[in-house]
């Protein structure tokens, strides 16, 4: 079958810049993406297409070419889904915030809402594909609700999982490492899957499109981001054993990862993982091999959790320390927000949980971050609940401007990796702050030596 009009249900951070490299590298298919939010609709059909709701370097340009030619954003879900020959689904799945699981296991809700939408609306037959990470076996659910319609309407269903990173997510989208689609071994799955083989291989070499059983295809994607973030905390395990020897973290990578088993990347020691999808698979994962009974693999996995936990505490830790054990009324410098650099996304941002932890203690945050809006940094503050928002908006002061952030700060703490923290006038920061001007680069991006020479005082992670 030939897949001509494609629908996504969700706006977001996966379905916006997926559909937008779909639709730019296949102009014969119509890709309409639906959201509820309205105000995230209105923003992605922006005039100025630098205002879409996503920031990603080169995203701007794809939207520009196919907006408009075959690419569509739309409140109007029940149309689009009732058009469409394909389905994806890339609507939030968030940690469960009550009941049974709750902390840990993904919250359904919305993607059971979509199936039963899908349901109810459509006409004709159609491939659904789980975009959004779920845990494993969610297509037992979808196909719970699509087979007993009771209209005659058959529905295929896909496991196709994203694998872009943010920040280089048109980048990964062009050329992926792979292409994951997972279905129904049958002759009827194996059509849907040759569907959607077909779309991606308009620019993907076929040798980079896996197809597997769902099962396999859903557990890939938990098990992708359980690797990589355990990568991330046992360079982070091992930075804080460097500061109580006379090792370097990052001499240390470097010689590990010459070694091709393990590999040079995603080694590099920081103040902790964020974003919205380490924490939360590796939740998951931990929550359903517990629902198995398998206590040991829960609690392996649970412990990268546990240690990316320890890192962000001890970074605030290490700064009130070296402060003199107080922090009360001193302002500390935030230079970035975001989760990592070259995106606006915040979701389980370091720098969130270290904010909190100055907080705690009296502290003046001042942030800067050059694309998180100054209303984010209250949001997310105010999401934790730890203390009123009045709270919040008196002792956090959000900056347009780096040099005004710094301003008479007794530290500058480097949250997130910008390239441009490394090209400022360390001198004039300088200049303005108090003394002892103290750095803690949580990302150790920053020429010590040459900081060191003007004056401050550096506390990088692992040295
Ligand atoms: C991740 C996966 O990489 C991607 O394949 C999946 O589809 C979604 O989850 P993302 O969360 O966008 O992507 O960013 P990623 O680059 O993986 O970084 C995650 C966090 O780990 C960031 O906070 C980053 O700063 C941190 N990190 C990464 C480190 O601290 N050190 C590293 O060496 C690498
Ligand atoms: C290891 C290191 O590889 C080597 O660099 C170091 O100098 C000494 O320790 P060795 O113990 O000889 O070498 O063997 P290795 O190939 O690393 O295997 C170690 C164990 O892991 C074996 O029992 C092997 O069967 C097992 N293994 C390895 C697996 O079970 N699965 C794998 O994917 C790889
Ligand atoms: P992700 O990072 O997975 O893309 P986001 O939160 O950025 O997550 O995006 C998910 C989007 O899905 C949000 O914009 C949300 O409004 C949208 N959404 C959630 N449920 C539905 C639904 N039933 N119908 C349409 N859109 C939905």
């Amino acid at each position: 079958m030939t897949v001509k009009k494609i629908c996504c249900i969700g706006a977001g951070y996966v379905g916006g810049p997926t559909m937008a490299v779909i639709a730019k590298q296949c102009p014969d298919i119509q890709v309409t993406v639906v959201d509820l939010n309205e105000a995230r609709i209105a923003a992605w059909n922006d005039h100025d297409v630098n205002k879409i709701p996503v920031y990603e370097p080169g995203l701007s340009e794809v939207v520009s070419e196919a907006r408009g030619r075959n690419l569509f954003f739309s409140t109007d879900v029940d149309q689009a889904i009732n058009e469409a020959d394909m389905i994806f689904i890339s609507v939030n799945t968030p940690t469960k915030t009550y009941g049974a699981g709750k902390g840990q296991a993904a919250d359904l809700k919305w993607i059971e809402l979509c199936a039963r939408q899908i349901a109810r609306v459509s006409k004709s037959d159609k491939i659904v594909v789980e975009k959004s990470t779920l845990p494993v076996r969610t297509a037992r659910t979808l196909k719970d609700i699509l087979q007993h319609t009771g209209n005659g309407v058959k529905f295929q269903i896909l496991s196709n999982p994203e694998f872009l990173a943010e920040g280089t997510a048109v980048e990964d989208l062009l050329k992926p490492d792979r292409v994951l689609i997972g279905g129904d071994q049958d002759e009827e799955g194996k059509k849907a899957i040759e569907a959607l083989v077909n779309i991606y291989a308009q620019w993907v070499p076929r040798e980079r499109i896996l197809t597997t059983n769902v099962w396999s295809s859903e557990l890939s994607k938990l098990t992708a981001n359980a690797f990589l973030a355990q990568r991330v905390s046992s360079i982070n395990a091992l930075s804080e054993l460097c500061e109580h020897t006379e090792a370097d973290i990052n001499e240390v990578a470097r010689a590990i990862g010459t070694d091709s088993r393990i590999g040079p990347k995603f080694l590099k020691a920081s103040v902790g993982f964020g974003g919205s999808c380490f924490q939360k698979d590796i939740l998951n994962l931990v929550y359903i091999a517990r629902s198995y009974g398998l206590t040991e693999v829960a609690d392996y996995w649970e412990q990268v959790i546990i240690m990316n936990d320890h890192q962000k505490k001890r970074f605030a830790n290490k700064i009130i320390k070296t402060l003199y054990n107080t922090v009360n009324g001193k302002k500390i410098a935030f230079l970035g927000w975001a989760f990592k650099k070259d995106t606006n996304d915040t979701r389980e941002s370091a720098a969130i949980y270290v904010a909190d932890h100055l907080l705690y203690e009296q502290a003046h945050v001042g942030v800067y971050d050059p694309k998180v809006p100054e209303q984010q940094v209250y949001t997310d503050l105010d999401y934790l609940a730890t203390r009123s928002s009045d709270e919040n908006s008196k002792l956090v002061q959000v900056y347009n401007d780096p040099y005004e952030a710094c301003k008479d700060a007794h530290a500058v703490a480097i949250l997130t990796e910008w390239d441009e923290f490394k090209h400022y006038d360390w001198q004039r920061i300088y200049d303005n702050m108090l003394k002892p001007a103290h750095i803690f680069d949580g990302r150790n991006i920053l020429d010590k030596a040459k900081l060191e020479n003007i004056g401050f005082k550096i506390c990088p992670i692992g040295s």
